[in-house]
């Protein structure tokens, strides 16, 4: 029976509810903090939380996209009239590809034994050509000292011959400038089920033709003018076309889709993405070698090699999408007015350090119980302990209630 009335204690123990007490300062100069600091905080969160950053919604960032590219426009390379076959690479219309402005052609190179042609590998004797030399040239050094012409003896190399001299100056296709990108661009938000297209439903066939973006008279044309990509970049075309470069081409995809589906659209910029080689001098620009290979009748192999700079273009599609939702919405409410009790803190400590009267407060706010008093009143939760009145008051603040001062 004992252990019976001992658990019933128990259980009445439990169920229980314990709220704080609170102490209501009638302080002006607390008071206007206090409400200071909760005005911020809420105009903080209704504002910036809320309004602004949108966390009443739930955010899909993971963005699928599919790019295609074409372009068009003819140029002219020393005597031949280049089409898109002939400048643009890798030809399947990826969201990455070089449009060729410069080329340095080596022609009819077969294998074989041949001098170098840079000066850097010059020599006097085969001893020279033994040592450790630079391996950026042609070939594999046979450690041999040759002729390449009257005046200059250079190391001789087993590989493609004869070398490639890539220090001339070559031409560049100026005619680029004038090229034109289309793109396609396609994304979803697989959170949403959302699918939507660059090109949009009033853009009618006669427009795709003939637009030319632009910013602000035609954010939405698909048709790009190669010129222009690079002067939103912040560069100059024809450094750009000699150097060779990389730029990115940015669509943005950033959609409330609480709004009508016509609200969420694209927003292209454009970048330089290789700004390293535009600050330093060992590496500038963009450029890189290919090879086309063909077979003469006697069965003897040779080939042309190319050395390509041209610019290089980046699709980059980036993007995300709210949307109404309950959780997100709870939890920063939540947030919201817990954050409000912050500001408690702030008052606390002006209010038992640096008010006038600091002492009074903190003798009302902390109250001494040493075990003495603990054992002459055995109920230690009583009112009776810890104020001594018991004419209660309410508090305007927080609904509860406080000893009346
Ligand atoms: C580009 O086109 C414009 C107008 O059609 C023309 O005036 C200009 O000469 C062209 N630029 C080049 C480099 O061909």
């Amino acid at each position: 029976m004992p252990m019976l009335s001992s658990n019933m204690n128990c259980v009445a123990e439990f169920f229980t509810y314990e709220t704080t007490k609170s102490v209501v300062v009638k302080s002006w100069t607390v008071g206007v903090i206090n409400r200071a600091v909760q005005l911020l905080i809420i105009s903080y969160f209704i504002g910036w939380v809320f309004l602004h950053e949108k966390a009443y919604q739930v955010r899909d960032t993971s963005i699928e996209s599919s790019v295609v590219t074409k372009v068009k426009g003819f140029g002219k390379y020393t005597n031949r009239v280049m089409d898109t076959a002939d400048y643009v690479t890798p030809p399947q219309g990826t969201s990455v590809f070089v449009i060729i402005t410069k080329q340095i052609v080596t022609e009819n190179q077969v294998q074989g034994f041949c001098p170098e042609s840079e000066v850097k590998y010059s020599c006097v004797s085969d001893s020279d050509c033994q040592r450790p030399v630079p391996t950026t040239g042609g070939g594999i050094l046979t450690g041999r000292c040759v002729n390449y012409n009257r005046s200059l003896r250079t190391c001789e190399i087993q590989g493609w011959c004869p070398a490639e001299v890539d220090t001339v100056q070559a031409p560049i296709m100026l005619e680029a400038e004038n090229f034109t990108l289309f793109i396609k661009n396609s994304i979803r938000f697989p959170l949403f089920d959302f699918e939507k297209g660059n090109l949009l439903p009033n853009l009618t066939a006669q427009d795709i033709r003939t637009c030319r973006f632009h910013p602000v008279n035609q954010p939405f044309c698909p048709i790009l003018r190669l010129g222009d990509i690079v002067r939103f970049a912040g560069q100059d075309f024809s450094k750009l076309a000699s150097t060779g470069g990389i730029l990115g081409i940015k669509i943005g995809w950033v959609c409330d889709l609480d709004r009508s589906w016509e609200h969420c659209v694209p927003s292209y910029t454009f970048t330089r993405l290789d700004s390293v080689s535009e600050k330093n001098n060992v590496s500038p620009g963009y450029n890189f070698r290919y090879a086309k290979y063909y077979r003469r009748e006697n069965g003897t192999e040779y080939r042309t090699l190319m050395k390509a700079f041209g610019i290089r273009f980046d699709v980059l599609v980036y993007g995300n999408a709210g949307k109404f939702n309950i959780i997100p919405t709870l939890i920063n409410t939540v947030a919201a007015f817990t954050s409000v009790g912050v500001g408690t803190v702030l008052c606390d400590i002006i209010l038992l350090n640096f008010l006038k009267g600091a002492e009074q407060y903190k003798a009302k706010k902390f109250e001494e119980v040493t075990e003495v008093t603990l054992r002459h009143s055995p109920v230690y939760r009583s009112s009776q302990m810890l104020g001594g009145r018991n004419d209660e008051k309410q508090s305007t603040d927080s609904g509860a209630y406080s000893i009346g001062l």
